[in-house]
């Protein structure tokens, strides 16, 4: 397929950049639409762990082309420093494998600086949300604001300057009287991003046009998706959500292409639930068990190391995301995790005082008081990991993968079964 995106299903963490690396050799170019050094993805290869934030990780495979579209929001010293430490460990990359769009936003030090002490100051009336911190959000509110600043404005140091100082007199006054925080000299702030440019400037690049050129030369492209579904601006539990549209269809106006180019969905979905930061999680365990997955799955988070939440698996938030971001098919992460345990949830339904609900609910209050109606299957002891063929999945494994897609709605082709970049099995 020309263009196919990949899209959590859930609230993130699902296992996106291991099923990318896994497709890798079908395509030619990949492309992060949205979000940005908030997202966490990982990739073994052998015992080397790469963990990537905003360089996508199909950076690994040195003839592909990766794309930082204008979707995102772009810090640009942790940008640099993740190019420096792939330079470091002999990955190639320069401009004519990494594109970054001139049009997407900077994240600036007073986006970080406005993220923390907004999380810091919610936290008195249990109103965070458990942001990773890296100025996401308010970087989101400038861009929709018309306040912000793109990567084409350090192109021209004297505009940047101005923008940068007419959102300071905006900001200063919030940083002293509500913060209570020293405020910011504009040349200080303007200086330490300009000073970024020339490295930054080999990458830039009208990214849009790249990638519709790419498309009518039948160039294979994979938008990288990053944090989940249920994470989604509009589509996820807000307001504990990231800023951006983390669904497919963000990667229509994340990349500057037609909805029409974009082919297929592949959702990925791990074969129980986690959470990172507060909001609603309707099939969390609070418990031993809970505990054992987290430890099982490495579940803790790849961009701040807070240990993520854990639960079962839920069909009513997966079967929502299927449908919101028109999944063709499932990719099913860390299958393995499950091993040993006697006995498997699935949740088919909530109870909300009492009703019914198959649909995932709008109204933040009704997702807290849904009480999980779960399936209990059977468990299997046997090691996965070496496994490539589905039939010779234990039969209890098959048996849970099969209710799993039966609930979801979309065909599982891909188990992921090892934290190994392998250890994949194609349906
Ligand atoms: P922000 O994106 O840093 O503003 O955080 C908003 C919410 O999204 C918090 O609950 C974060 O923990 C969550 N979040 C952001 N990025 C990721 C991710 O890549 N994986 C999982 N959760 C994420």
């Amino acid at each position: 397929m020309p263009a196919t995106v990949i899209v959590g299903m859930q609230w993130g963490d699902e296992g996106k950049a291991k099923v990318l690396d896994a497709l890798c050799d079908e395509i030619d170019i990949v492309v992060r639409y949205q979000g940005g050094a908030n997202a966490g993805h990982t990739v073994y290869v052998g015992a080397e762990r790469y963990a990537f934030h905003l360089v996508p990780s199909g950076i690994l495979h040195e003839e592909k082309v990766c794309v930082i579209a204008n979707g995102c929001v772009v810090d640009p010293a942790q940008l640099l420093k993740e190019i420096g430490e792939l330079h470091q460990r002999k990955v190639k990359v320069d401009g004519s494998n990494l594109k970054l769009s001139d049009r997407a936003q900077l994240v600036m030090p007073y986006h970080k600086l406005i993220d923390q002490l907004s999380e810091k100051s919610k936290e008195a009336s249990g109103r965070k949300i458990g942001t990773t911190g890296r100025g996401i959000g308010p970087c989101y509110v400038d861009k929709v604001a018309r306040s912000g600043l793109r990567v084409v404005d350090l192109r021209r140091p004297e505009h940047f300057r101005e923008r940068v100082a007419a959102r300071l007199d905006e900001l200063n006054p919030i940083l002293k009287h509500v913060y209570g925080e020293p405020v910011l000299e504009a040349n200080k702030v303007a200086d330490e991003v300009l000073a970024y440019a020339e490295r930054l400037n080999p990458f830039i690049a009208d990214t849009a046009q790249y990638i519709n050129r790419a498309l009518e030369q039948k160039k294979r492209l994979l938008y990288e998706g990053a944090q989940g579904t249920l994470l989604d601006i509009d589509h996820g539990t807000y307001p504990y959500v990231t800023s951006s549209n983390s669904t497919a269809g963000g990667a229509a106006t994340g990349s500057g292409v037609s909805p029409k180019r974009i082919e297929t969905a592949l959702g990925v979905v791990k074969a129980y639930t986690t959470r990172v930061g507060a909001g609603p999680f309707p099939t969390e365990l609070l418990d031993a068990q809970g505990e054992a997955l987290r430890q099982r799955g490495g579940e803790f988070g790849t961009t701040t190391g807070r240990p993520r939440r854990c639960g079962w698996f839920d069909a009513v938030a997966v079967q929502y995301a299927v449908e919101v971001s028109g999944v063709d098919a499932l990719a099913l992460t860390k299958l393995d995790v499950l091993t040993g345990e006697k006995e498997l949830k699935l949740c088919t339904h909530y109870l909300v005082g009492g009703e019914r609900l198959e649909r995932f609910p709008a109204d933040l209050a009704r997702v807290e008081q849904a009480r999980p109606v779960y399936e209990t299957m059977p468990g299997w002891s046997e090691s996965l990991e070496e496994l490539r063929d589905f039939s010779k999945l234990p039969k209890a494994a098959r048996a849970y993968v099969e209710r799993l897609e039966a609930l979801s709605g979309a065909p599982i082709r891909y188990i992921g079964v090892g934290a190994a970049r392998d250890a994949l099995i194609r349906r």
